[in-house]
């Protein structure tokens, strides 16, 4: 929009911007954003699965692992503030894209190809705030133990099956199938933003995100779904 040719500021030219804030504002600088860190946000999903798995090994193994991370507060609180970090970097991206496109849309466009993009790519305005709300209850669920009525300190086990019983355990598997619409897409926005190229017919983009979805998302429900059947128990 010009400046109103009346005002103070008129024929006063706007502060040139460096390189850096053009290419941070700028569609494809946002969508890297957006891509670098979903890359770290699933790894860290990735790792938190594997992590969960120990479970599986028993109440020793899952809180001799869960000692472990907590061992360096300062590599801990890196960790958390990073991780933090990057879902500021995401949402930030996501809303700073969302606002160029509707403004890059002339009035009265409708025609919106809901052909082209899928259920999930739909659904991620939907999915993302309700995983933050997820990731928010999670962590005050079996962190803190701030909504958890039975949270004992270090015992991650024990927290773990006395806190995924009922209707939490299905809460549980629900946050995962949303979180399999979030990442898949997530994952395949990824690939493209990223330069993997598409093909009429699928894509490995595609492959890729798919396998990846099923490995995380199964492997987090099948946590609260052994609690839930008694596969896990104390
Ligand atoms: C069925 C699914 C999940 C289970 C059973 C689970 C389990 C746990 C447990 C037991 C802890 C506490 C660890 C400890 O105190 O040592 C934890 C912490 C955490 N989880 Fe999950 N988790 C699940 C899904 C997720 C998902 C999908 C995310 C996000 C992508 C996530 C993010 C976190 C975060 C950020 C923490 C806090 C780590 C910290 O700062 O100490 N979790 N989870």
């Amino acid at each position: 929009m010009s400046v109103v040719a009346s005002s103070p500021a008129a024929g006063r030219r706007p502060a040139p911007r460096s390189r850096l804030q053009r290419f941070l504002t700028s569609s494809i600088g946002l969508k890297l954003i957006m891509a670098f860190s979903g890359v770290f946000l699933s790894l860290f999903a990735l790792g938190h699965m594997l992590g969960n798995l120990q479970a599986y090994q028993g109440a020793e193994a899952l809180d001799a692992y869960g000692a472990l991370l907590h061992k360096e507060p300062a590599l801990l609180w890196g960790v958390r503030l990073g991780l933090l970090g990057l879902v500021g970097m995401h949402i930030f991206a996501y809303l700073a894209l969302t606002r160029r496109n509707n403004t890059a849309r002339p009035k009265g466009y409708r025609q919106r190809k809901w052909r082209e993009s899928s259920y999930a790519s739909r659904s991620m305005t939907l999915t993302g705030p309700l995983l933050l709300a997820f990731i928010v209850y999670h962590i005050l669920h079996l962190t803190t133990g701030t909504v958890h009525p039975d949270y004992e300190e270090g015992a991650v086990y024990h927290n773990l099956v006395t806190g995924l019983g009922g209707v939490n355990g299905l809460i549980y598997i629900a946050a995962m199938a949303m979180l399999a619409f979030h990442l898949w897409h997530g994952v395949w926005s990824m690939m493209l933003t990223l330069g993997l190229p598409e093909g009429r017919y699928g894509s490995l983009g595609r492959t890729v995100a798919t396998i990846f979805t099923i490995l995380v998302t199964v492997g987090f429900a099948t946590v609260p779904l052994a609690v839930l059947t008694g596969v896990l128990h104390l």
